[in-house]
């Protein structure tokens, strides 16, 4: 059992197949750096408890230091030897320092506090590289919105054309969820920081006289955990983790599965530059949509990531039990995932280029003014309830005609009721229809500049 961290009580060493089942160098090996960190901030700890002599403490921060180096420098990866990070480093520091002062720095942890707090750390660090990605995207939508500004396109519910709405409104309608992602990153990141695990030991505390809080402080923590068990228990702020980046993933499906309904011949909203679409190897004329469909796909991936960490969390005992192992690749493929996604998705909704014409001429289309109509009538002082049927039948006039709403004369207006007046006609564009909508949060183009601004505003403080 020589080189591993809990050879003492057997009188033989595990099986190989033991060993290539427990073995999970292969994908935490990247914690290596936090690792590194969480050693030093220990060995400081062991030093202010009076555990480690001043060239102790020297000699123990040199060879970390050295690691640190080699790390960066990819000259440090574990061998065949190595169950995970944790050994491994310990190996290599002893290899460094020698056995006497090496052998110092475990006293009072274990890896099931180590773990658990740095993975924190490592989360806390990729949860700003991907809020600062979501604000990319965020401010991508907000720039096409603002070169939009003005262009009437067909809102949609049920995807029938429903009443019309700005482009920009539409767009920033994407940004919304994308901005509270992160939100959801931020509270995150505000609730891990206020619990350090190390310091818990394997569950119960220790009693060596250390100093967590300490600890957490020079590990950018604000506190330590109050609960030993629950400090190396707890998986919820992983699963939490992994539910924002689910959520986030399916936030940008729904922009990913619009741009590919609305880059196809029938919609012909929007055309993708040619760096940001892929072609066909048998179909010559084929330009496809590939980072959407990429972006629609993955979302399941994320989603099924959070599912998966939820089945190994229930109904686990407490404390540490070596199930939580399972919950690093999901959550590392979650980042990793969104890591690459987003660079694509922005570029690509960056370059989109939109046939403003087209949507502009569909916006009408479709009796999508039909509602103006009926709070036209309303504000003529007709109740709602007859408004809606004067409106409806004029549909079905035009239904039967073949013809759109503002093409009904004057006089077939008037035979379906006394109440519509040429007047009506006012509201009879999709122009006209958006400035009406005035209200707080509405499409006119007064309401949109606001919310953009306001957008902005918000995004400038996250
Ligand atoms: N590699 C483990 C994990 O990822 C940490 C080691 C704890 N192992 C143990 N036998 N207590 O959770």
């Amino acid at each position: 059992n020589e080189g591993k961290l809990w050879g003492g009580r057997f009188a033989g060493g595990p099986s190989p197949e033991l060993d290539a089942l427990s073995k999970s160098t292969h994908f935490d090996w990247r914690l290596a750096p936090y690792d590194l960190a969480g050693s030093r901030a220990h060995a400081n700890a062991l030093h202010r408890a009076g555990l480690l002599t001043e060239s102790e403490l020297a000699e123990l921060t040199r060879g970390l230091g050295v690691l640190d180096e080699r790390y960066a420098a990819g000259d440090l990866a574990p061998d065949a030897s190595d169950e995970d990070v944790h050994g491994a480093l310990e190996r290599m520091l002893l290899d460094e320092v020698g056995a006497d002062t090496g052998g110092r720095l475990r006293a009072g942890r274990s890896r099931n506090d180590q773990i658990a707090t740095l993975f924190k750390v490592f989360l806390r660090d990729h949860s700003r590289v991907l809020g600062s990605l979501l604000l990319d995207l965020v401010e991508t939508l907000a720039s096409q919105a603002r070169d939009h500004l003005d262009v009437v396109m067909p809102g949609r519910t049920h995807l029938q054309h429903a009443q019309p709405v700005l482009l920009a409104h539409h767009l920033l309608a994407h940004a919304w969820p994308l901005v509270r992602d992160v939100d959801r990153l931020l509270d995150w990141d505000a609730r891990v920081a206020a619990d350090s695990p190390y310091g818990s030991g394997a569950l119960a505390g220790s009693s060596l006289g250390l100093d967590p809080t300490g600890v957490a402080d020079e590990l950018g923590f604000t506190g330590s955990s109050p609960n030993s068990i629950d400090g190396t228990a707890a998986r919820d702020f992983v699963a939490e983790f992994a539910y924002v980046t689910a959520q986030a993933g399916v936030d940008i499906s729904r922009l990913a599965e619009e741009v590919i309904l609305w880059s196809t011949r029938e919609f012909g909203f929007v055309t993708l530059h040619d760096s940001w679409s892929t072609g066909s190897s048998i179909m010559p004329q084929k330009k496809n949509p590939d980072i959407a469909e990429l972006a629609r796909g993955k979302a399941g991936r994320l989603i099924g990531n959070l599912a998966g960490l939820m089945a190994t969390l229930k109904a686990l005992p407490l404390a540490y039990n070596r199930d939580l192992q399972e919950d690093k690749e999901p959550v590392f493929d979650s980042v990793d995932t969104l890591e690459v996604l987003l660079p694509a998705f922005t570029g690509m909704v960056e370059t989109l280029v939109f046939d403003t014409a087209r949507l502009a001429e569909l916006a009408p289309q479709g009796f999508s003014l039909a509602t103006d109509i009926a709070e036209w009538l309303v504000r003529e002082g007709t109740p709602f309830r007859v408004a809606h049927e004067v409106a409806g039948a004029c549909v079905r006039r035009c239904e039967e005609l073949g013809i759109e709403l503002h093409e009904l004369t004057d006089e077939q207006f008037a035979e379906i009721s006394p109440s519509l007046t040429p007047e009506v006609r006012l509201v009879l564009t999709a122009e006209g229809s958006v400035a009406s909508r005035d209200g707080r949060g509405g499409t006119a183009p007064v309401r949109v500049r606001e919310q953009l601004a306001e957008l902005l505003e918000r995004v400038a403080t996250q």
